[in-house]
């Protein structure tokens, strides 16, 4: 390895950067591998930079000849995909990544670009969710103060109508259809009121701390399901405490909990029904557009049947539910109450593991 490459500062911007960057020689000598690229390889980063990045891949000659051709100035660039080998045998596991090449100002070195595609699917996903919940919350909430205007006139006009109708024959008869509508204006008012809630209330901000908001729902949901489910922890006791809205944060948290349990009837039935909160520091994330340098994630996984297919792009969307008596608001609350801490969530589900990430920016 060259010496004066060793600790080369002219790149460590690229430690900022959430995609894997290498800077290699035409030979594949490695000369800088960012952190990026040693958290993806689980390696450290000198055990990185001291290895030729061809040996890194499964179809180590395309790359070779890439780089090759890139240094030669036979092209200035150019992008493929391929697999990345990470750890050892027999516990190779290959991780699929677009790959692009370009060429650098200086000395014949190349720099080598790698997007993992998993990443990208999930980056697209939280784009693409933060997007329609954006799209949909001003249409609900338009549409939620268009439905509940004429409500009151509605309700008023049939006590009224009820109280006509009292004193005639047909009066107690009568009665049972102005019930029915005094009802359904009722249960509509409660549901208009729930889509508006999230956008009511000021925020009402102080010292926050993430484990004491997941004993709280711990404690909430154990009374709820005393037999049959475990609700286990695994907290990062190193997550600093946080400016936020406390008890938006506890309902946020519980209604994401609550499904959860909801799902799991049928393993709470049998006693094997487990729902997991996690933490975890996560550095340099991109929540949206912007871009934090830490942040917090709480995990809440459970072991039930996963979220169904059918709405499983649209879980966020109000309305949406896949529950008998659901009305499919809570995940739309907790996401907003999530986007109010400049934070997000997002799903990732299959049959017997469904996971719940939110993410909060911190300080
Ligand atoms: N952990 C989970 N496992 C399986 N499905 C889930 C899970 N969490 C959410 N879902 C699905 O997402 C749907 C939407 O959830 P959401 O909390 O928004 O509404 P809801 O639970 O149906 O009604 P509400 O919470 O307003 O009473 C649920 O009906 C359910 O089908
Ligand atoms: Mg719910």
């Amino acid at each position: 390895m060259t010496d004066s490459l060793q600790s080369p500062t002219k790149f460590d911007a690229f430690d900022l950067l959430a995609t894997m960057v290498a800077v290699v020689q035409p030979d594949g000598e490695c000369l800088y591998a960012n952190a990026a690229f040693e958290n993806v390889m689980r390696l450290s980063r000198r055990a990185v930079q001291r290895s030729n990045l061809f040996d890194w891949f499964a179809d180590a000659s395309r790359l070779s000849d890439t780089v090759t051709g890139v240094a030669s100035n036979a092209y200035s660039s150019s992008r493929f995909d391929a697999l990345l080998r990470r750890g050892t045998r027999p516990y190779e596991e290959l991780v699929p990544v677009h790959v692009i090449v370009s060429q650098m100002d200086s000395d014949a070195q190349v720099l080598v670009e790698l997007i993992e595609n998993a990443q990208q699917t999930r980056q697209d996903r939280e784009e693409r969710t933060l997007d329609q919940v954006q799209a949909t919350k001003e249409l609900t909430r338009n549409l939620a103060h268009e439905i509940k205007n004429p409500l009151g006139g509605i309700r008023g006009a049939a006590q009224l109508l009820e109280m006509e109708l009292a004193p005639t024959e047909m009066g107690p008869e009568l009665s049972e259809y102005t019930q029915v509508i005094i009802h359904e204006v009722d249960r509509l008012q409660s549901l208009v009121d729930r889509l508006l809630a999230p956008h009511r209330h000021a925020q009402v901000v102080g010292d926050v701390n993430i484990h004491e908001i997941c004993e709280r729902v711990r404690s909430v949901i154990l009374a709820e399901y005393p037999r049959g489910l475990q609700v286990q922890r695994d907290y990062d006791t190193s997550l600093p405490d946080f400016r936020g809205d406390r008890e938006q944060l506890i309902q946020a948290v519980l209604n994401i909990v609550k499904n959860a349990a909801q799902a799991l009837q049928s393993r709470i039935a049998v006693g094997d029904a487990c729902i997991s909160l996690r933490t975890r520091v996560a550095r340099q994330v991109t929540i949206g557009k912007q871009r934090w340098r830490l942040a917090l994630e709480l995990h809440v996984e459970d072991n039930g049947p996963g979220v169904q297919a059918e709405i499983r792009d649209r879980i966020f969307f109000p309305l949406v539910s896949g529950r008998d008596g659901g009305s499919g608001l809570g995940l739309t609350l907790s996401q907003t109450i999530a986007q109010q801490h400049q934070g997000m969530i997002d799903c990732e589900s299959v049959p017997g593991r469904t996971d719940f990430r939110m993410t909060l920016p911190l300080p």
